[in-house]
């Protein structure tokens, strides 16, 4: 029964009674941390079967008919293997690709430091050198994303997410009208954390808009591409680079990606997918950074992953693991506080998270009650800039990481958490605990 229909004194029974099965939790002395979006190890074990026996070593020339075992200043831009495979993965052509280390959160960092100290391309001077340098920053976000304009010094803009993306009006007069406005950070494919895939009329308007800045660039994080939860659901989002190359922007946008989540995070690769032009440019300075990234492990990953097709096959075998903790979540969720009218959430086909909505001003006190019952969740505001959720309302739900079991457990001290923390709120008694 919805709450806000509930007297007080039924609100304080209810508050009773939700308090005693928290305290029933907390007598199990569970400890699961879900702060982070990492997958469960039966993720891993799958991964870590494909990859053990592929050998490197005794074979060490490939396509580029060099041997990769040592340095090679002619593969800054990746091994031929490599820039094929995020070509087809990211349907752009191999010259449009440079492969990265372990990590596309370090292209994005770096490519941040850049254009800080030298601008790119298209800029009259190092961003560093502006008296301002603004960022748009689709909400709720990835809170990685924020930090690291946080840490450069540049101001960070809100703008609303729809269920179409972010809300392109607001870009669009903000982009035109203020040229410190230097991009905008979008996760195209299954948005962290809301689940999101941007439309067509989205991903093209965000291709022809206006800028003030001629500078202006999409930092395009498409991390979780390959990551459909169902087999008949598998959606795709329009070609970026396609669609900014016909509207005459063909370098606005630079397209990151990695196997962070396909292969082993932290150990996996990553690649930039740009214009052309673009890409002279990065290699341009790329070149005194690095005599390239790690040869072996792209030969290996191309080993394990010869194409597309390989790819879906084992994300299929990965969301198999992954898609009952995502029922589990929904359907408790559902159960235990459909219909109260207290909260809402995304219930995506794909990614890596959920994203919660409860009654503004409870986001933190939900937090803080979990983590008493002894699951710890991402902490409130870190789905905004600088930390804080204006409302107070966003939880970003991480299911990947736990086991079956757990998530179920989980999912239930969830929503007695957000029961208590929304009673409280509304019967405005003191608490207790
Ligand atoms: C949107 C998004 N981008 C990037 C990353 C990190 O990717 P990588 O491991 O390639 O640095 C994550 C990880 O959670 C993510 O959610």
């Amino acid at each position: 029964m919805d709450y806000k229909k509930m007297d007080k004194e039924r609100l304080i029974e209810e508050k009773e009674s939700v308090f005693r099965k928290i305290n029933e939790f907390k007598a199990l002395g569970i400890k699961l941390n879900m702060s982070r979006g990492i997958p469960n190890p039966r993720v891993i074990d799958i991964t870590a079967k494909k990859f053990s026996g592929i050998d490197v070593y005794t074979s060490r020339i490939h396509k580029d008919n060099a041997d990769l075992g040592t340095y090679n200043q002619s593969l800054l831009a990746g091994i031929r293997e490599a820039r094929e495979f995020f070509a087809e993965i990211l349907d752009v052509g191999i010259e449009n690709i440079i492969i990265g280390g372990n990590s596309s959160l370090n292209l994005m960092f770096d490519m941040f430091s850049q254009l800080m100290l030298h601008g790119n391309f298209e800029s009259e001077r190092p961003w560093c050198r502006e008296d301002r340098v603004k960022f748009l920053c689709p909400v709720p976000g990835y809170d990685r994303h924020f930090a690291i304009c946080e840490y450069m010094g540049i101001d960070m803009i809100s703008v609303p997410m729809t269920e179409q993306g972010p809300d392109m009006d607001a870009v669009e007069s903000l982009a035109c009208s203020d040229s410190s406005i230097k991009g905008i950070w979008c996760v195209p494919m299954y948005s962290n954390p809301d689940g999101c895939i941007y439309s067509e009329n989205t991903v093209r308007r965000l291709a022809a808009m206006k800028t003030a800045a001629a500078d202006f660039r999409i930092f395009w994080d498409n991390a979780y591409s390959m990551h459909h939860l169902f087999e008949n659901e598998e959606k795709c989002v329009l070609n970026i680079l396609e669609e900014c190359m016909k509207a005459g922007n063909p370098s606005r946008p630079y397209i990151f990606s990695s196997t962070s989540k396909i292969s082993m995070p932290g150990s996996g690769i990553s690649a930039i997918a740009a214009s052309t032009d673009n890409v002279r440019d990065i290699l341009s300075r790329m070149k005194y950074q690095t005599i390239g990234y790690d040869k072996m492990n792209m030969i290996r990953h191309t080993i394990a992953f010869p194409d597309r097709a390989s790819v879906s096959r084992h994300m299929k075998k990965i969301a198999d693991i992954l898609r009952p903790n995502f029922e589990v979540t929904i359907s408790t969720l559902e159960r235990e506080l459909g219909g109260l009218g207290i909260a809402g959430w995304s219930c995506p086909s794909g990614g890596y998270f959920i994203s919660f909505n409860a009654m503004e001003g409870c986001a933190s006190r939900i937090i803080g009650l979990c983590a008493e019952a002894g699951v710890v969740l991402t902490p409130a505001g870190s789905t905004f800039p600088y930390g804080v959720d204006p409302l107070d309302s966003n939880i970003r739900i991480a299911p990947t990481y736990p086991s079956y079991d757990e998530m179920k457990m989980a999912a239930e001290i969830f929503c007695a958490c957000v029961k208590y923390a929304v009673l409280e709120k509304m019967t405005a008694g003191g608490r207790d605990d």
